[in-house]
């Protein structure tokens, strides 16, 4: 019998799609499912001799793999992760690997390292990004677990990987236990940030600059060559050209309410839990569950023909872009970084920056700048946000006049732009000689006695005024 190289255990979009992927690169694969008419579609239109053998019974699924039997796990998010491992773990002997490739959180997938190391199991959490056509063509592929494990599957999912600008695969084991799945939620969160920021700029050209959506369309496909240049903006030149059957554009027929699966609010609340600024992914979380309180639709002020055309050059709505993007990176590369150093996680933004310029949803050119500074990081710029090192940060300032009056114009004409406005202000927080902290303490502690540090006192030592003793008045 000719064992399989590795194990997929869900049939869904992604399960399939990467099990032609594998297939297609010469390796035997066996695929499960409980559903059996998913395991019919497998293959299905892609023309090749399939080295795949199906089942719906777990036993002879881990019959049909070779030693040490590698699983690679895509089902949803959750409670299907357990029923994978309880399923699946009484099979399994020491030196097999379990690889979780769904949107896990980064604590789960630390316990079930654990649990699965309690058995000799080894365990990868494997953030996947790309959609179905990345895990067919070549998705990027985040991965955090044991090293030993890796040596054992990197060479594999290296070779369904997409490629980086300089040709080297978008696979890597970024670190141990929850950090690949860290990163895939670092990612999304950037993600979210990129499509609110793309959503903002087609409202200003839609209704300030008055762009009929193929007008709107061309503009962004000539964003394409400057450092604006994604994968998403692809996309949404794509969504903005589509028209359906009756000839009607798709984007007027779209529910004006956004979605979400959570991991940009994971991404936002692990941020504020390690003490990390995320404004503008923050401000991309709020506006989707903003988009969603339709009762408020009532009190809409103003018919959006209405609006008074701008002067503005579409060339600075690109600036604001671009300089909301950077900032937005800025929070995501912040966050690894932190979370780097809590775990001891010892992530490396270079080979991040890198890993993401294929395959993911985040693909871009923005990278090439990011992983040009990460390469170059030298001891000035250590501890620095990515937005603040340069060359970004003179590229910032260049950037900021064109950014600044597509926020005046739109605020003008009382036009949400909440991810560029929550942009700029952390430009400028970080500027700006003062924060507005002082008084906040101040009052903090005339309200509850929490004390403050004193610019003429050691950095540490708490002052606490006595607020009700006399008082000074400032005439
Ligand atoms: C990817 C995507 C993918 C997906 C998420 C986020 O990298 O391929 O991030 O994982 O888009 O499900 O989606 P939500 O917007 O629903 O949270």
């Amino acid at each position: 019998m000719k064992y399989c190289d590795l194990g997929i255990i869900g049939m869904g979009v992604m399960g399939r799609n990467l099990a032609e992927n594998f297939a297609g690169h010469g390796y035997r694969v066996a695929c499960h499912d409980q559903r059996p008419e998913t395991l019919d579609r497998i293959g299905a239109g892609t023309g090749q001799a399939k080295p795949i053998t199906t089942t719906t019974d777990p036993r002879s699924f881990v019959a049909a793999l070779r030693r040490p039997r590698i699983l690679l796990a895509m089902v949803p998010t959750g409670p299907p992760v357990e029923t994978v491992l309880d399923t699946f773990l009484p099979h399994l002997d020491a030196g097999d690997i379990i690889i979780d490739g769904g949107n896990s959180h980064f604590r789960d997938t630390c316990m079930r390292e654990s649990q699965c190391a309690r058995q000799g199991v080894d365990f990868i959490g494997l953030g996947v990004s790309g959609g179905s056509d990345g895990a067919r063509k070549g998705p990027c592929l985040m991965a955090g677990g044991p090293a030993k494990a890796w040596a054992k599957v990197g060479p594999m999912l290296e070779r369904i990987s997409a490629r980086d600008r300089s040709g080297q695969p978008c696979c890597a084991r970024v670190g141990p236990d929850g950090s690949g799945h860290f990163v895939k939620m670092a990612h999304n969160g950037i993600e979210y940030a990129e499509l609110q920021l793309i959503a903002e700029a087609h409202l200003f050209m839609r209704y300030l600059l008055g762009m009929p959506h193929d007008v709107a369309a061309e503009a962004f496909s000539n964003w394409s060559g400057t450092e604006a240049g994604s994968f998403l903006v692809d996309a949404a030149v794509k969504v903005l050209r589509r028209h359906n059957p009756e000839g009607k554009p798709v984007i007027d027929c779209i529910a004006d309410r956004s979605q979400q699966k959570g991991t940009g609010r994971w991404t936002v609340k692990s941020a504020w839990s390690l003490g990390v600024p995320m404004p503008v992914v923050s401000a991309s979380v709020n506006a989707r569950y903003l988009s969603n309180q339709k009762d408020l639709h009532s009190i809409k002020t103003r018919r959006c023909a209405a609006l008074r055309q701008t002067t503005l050059s579409p060339d600075g709505l690109l600036d604001a872009f671009i300089a909301a993007k950077i900032i937005a990176f800025s929070e995501g590369f912040s966050l690894l970084e932190e979370a780097s150093k809590a775990f001891a996680w010892n992530l490396d933004l270079q080979r991040i920056s890198a890993l993401w310029q294929g395959g993911c949803i985040l693909q871009s050119n923005l990278l090439e700048l990011a992983h040009a500074v990460f390469s170059h990081a030298d001891e000035t710029s250590k501890g620095l946000p990515f937005a603040l090192r340069e060359p970004v940060r003179k590229r910032l300032a260049e950037l900021a006049p064109g950014w600044r009056e597509v926020l005046h114009e739109a605020t003008d004409e009382n036009m949400p732009v909440p991810a560029h406005s929550a942009a700029l202000s952390t430009y400028d927080a970080w500027r700006f000689p003062e924060s507005g902290a002082r008084l906040v303490q101040g009052m903090r502690d005339f309200f509850g006695g929490h004390g403050f540090e004193r610019i003429d006192r050691p950095g540490g030592e708490i002052h606490r005024e006595p607020w009700r003793a006399h008082e000074v008045i400032i005439s």
